[in-house]
């Protein structure tokens, strides 16, 4: 109660500021779009937001390991507590319904359900926590989106055969999502199977700096691994889990439960740093190396043409089985994006070195910067840069390459560093974030309405600021504050703008009163 009064005052006091910004985002309302089940809400995940890392019988993730490391999180700190949303969701809920979202997207802890992966028993105590958060979630009108996996799986996998790198994995992972399926589909309509396997595999396999930090020179600093393979093989073993569990869900469930499944990539934009044919194909095959990657094999059955061209051997190879298995597809696409690059050429001409310049990058550096002007405005995270273009671009880019196969923006937002000594009002008064947050819906109700692109949601990331991985708390996205020495969340701007928008939208009022 104290939080939604702070809000109401906090409220009046922003209003004329708010009007003009929504005055300013009204044409953009996405009328044009009969849909009335279009989902507003925001983002989250288990390692990010639970904390209670040990309690109720959860076992040990690869994050939790990770983090207890030394080195590892900019500021030392750990998710053992994060925002405590394990405790607290009930209150988290309420800032959800009175923000007006009719969804959330939240991830399941896999070693919360499995500590022990497919090695141990089922923890009952995780299975009812996530039935009552999901009750929760829907006495208040909101629908449950769950990502099986966004980064975290249980520590047994990874010291039993390496996660990823091993072909088990595909087992372990359908194993669990048959017991989320059986558990809590008669209650959630939207799994998505992974949250950003792309990211994973790179950060985990070629560069190194997220677990299981394998990686080798000079794509980074690791004890082990091989950054020419290995990403290619975990990405593979990734697919097929994909393929395998939304096989599970059609076969045993969708029929009986009625819902969706889909997997949810990081979207970057690349634009050609020049109108060059070279520089065209470069920003393609970024496009290729980065996206496409696993979802030409989910949709079209086999890997781009590039990958092929440029990796051959290196470039794990599908069988006439896989093959079958992976035409059970997927229902949607989920779209995180936050930023673009230029992308130029290195296949013709040589690039100085860079992130992308490599044969195993796609031969197409990823820069910033033309002319020495950066493509959008720079973010307190290196590589994020503010560029709504970007947003509608790939939105179109995806509808055509996948035959405008259902879309969801799963996330979108702006991270900030708070600084030392910042005044109350620095704190809250997030003009940045609701700039970034109006120009990038923008982008995409243009998209939907001009190119017809089928998106049906819109997450932000994120309600309250969190454990932003490798940036431990030094990186804030939240709608809300969180105070991380009481964990008290208090609204920001942001967040009564989004109240805002979601009431004028009226693709939202039908959906929340059907
Ligand atoms: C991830 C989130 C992360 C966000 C902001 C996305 O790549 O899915 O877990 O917090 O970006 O960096």
């Amino acid at each position: 109660m104290e939080i939604l009064s702070v809000f109401h005052a906090f409220l009046i006091i922003e209003i004329m500021f708010i009007s003009v910004l929504v005055v300013s985002c009204n044409h953009i309302s996405m009328k044009g779009n009969s849909r009335s089940n279009f989902l507003f809400g925001t983002a989250s995940s288990s390692y990010q937001f639970e904390g209670a890392f040990l309690n109720d019988g959860k076992g040990l993730s690869n994050w939790d390991v990770f983090t207890h490391e030394p080195g590892r999180i900019l500021d030392g700190s750990t998710g053992d507590v994060a925002v405590d949303q394990y405790h607290l969701y009930q209150e988290d809920f309420d800032i959800m319904n009175y923000t007006g979202v009719n969804s959330y997207r939240f991830s399941i802890s896999w070693a919360r359900i499995l500590p022990k992966g497919r090695f141990g028993k089922v923890n009952r105590a995780g299975i009812d926590h996530y039935m009552k958060f999901i009750d929760a979630l829907l006495l208040r009108g909101i629908q449950p989106f769950v990502t099986l996996t966004h980064f975290d799986i249980p520590q047994e996998l990874e010291e039993r055969y390496g996660s990823w790198l091993s072909p088990h994995l595909q087992e372990d992972f359908s194993y669990y999502a048959n017991i989320c399926f059986k558990f809590f589909g008669d209650k959630v309509k939207y799994w998505s199977t992974f949250n950003e396997p792309n990211v994973m595999v790179l950060r985990g396999y070629m560069y190194g700096t997220n677990p299981p930090s394998r990686c080798s020179p000079p794509y980074g600093n690791c004890s082990s691994g091989d950054s020419e393979r290995e990403p290619f093989i975990a990405a593979h073993n990734i697919i097929l889990s994909h393929a395998a569990a939304v096989n599970i869900y059609r076969t045993k469930y969708q029929k009986k439960q009625g819902g969706s499944t889909g997997i949810v990539m990081n979207s970057i934009w690349f634009e050609p740093i020049s109108s060059s044919l070279e520089d065209k194909l470069a920003a393609e095959r970024a496009q290729s190396f980065f996206f496409n990657w696993f979802l030409d094999p989910i949709l079209h059955g086999r890997y781009p043409a590039e990958m092929h061209e440029l990796l051959g051997d290196d470039l794990p190879v599908f069988s006439k089985f896989d093959r079958e298995i992976l035409k059970t597809g997927l229902d949607f696409i989920g779209i995180n994006h936050y930023t673009s690059f230029y992308a130029k050429d290195c296949m013709f001409s040589p690039c100085e070195p860079g992130k992308g310049a490599s044969r195993i990058e796609g031969y197409a550096l990823r820069t910033a910067l033309k002319d020495g002007v950066y493509i959008g405005e720079p973010t307190s995270i290196e590589g994020l840069y503010v560029y709504p273009e970007g947003m509608q671009k790939a939105v179109t880019y995806i509808k055509e390459r996948y035959n405008n196969t259902p879309m969801f923006i799963t996330e979108n937002g702006y991270g900030v560093e708070e600084m030392p000594n910042s005044t109350d009002d620095e704190l809250l008064h997030d003009v940045k974030r609701v700039e970034y947050l109006r120009s990038y819906f923008e982008a995409l109700a243009d998209t939907m309405r001009s190119d017809g692109a089928d998106v049906r949601g819109y997450f932000v990331w994120s309600l309250l600021d969190n454990f932003e991985w490798t940036y431990g708390y030094t990186i804030r996205f939240g709608l809300y504050r969180v105070d991380y020495g009481t964990l008290k969340r208090t609204p920001r701007l942001s967040a009564a703008w989004y109240r805002q928008f979601i009431a004028d939208n009226p693709l939202q009022i039908l959906s929340a009163h059907e």
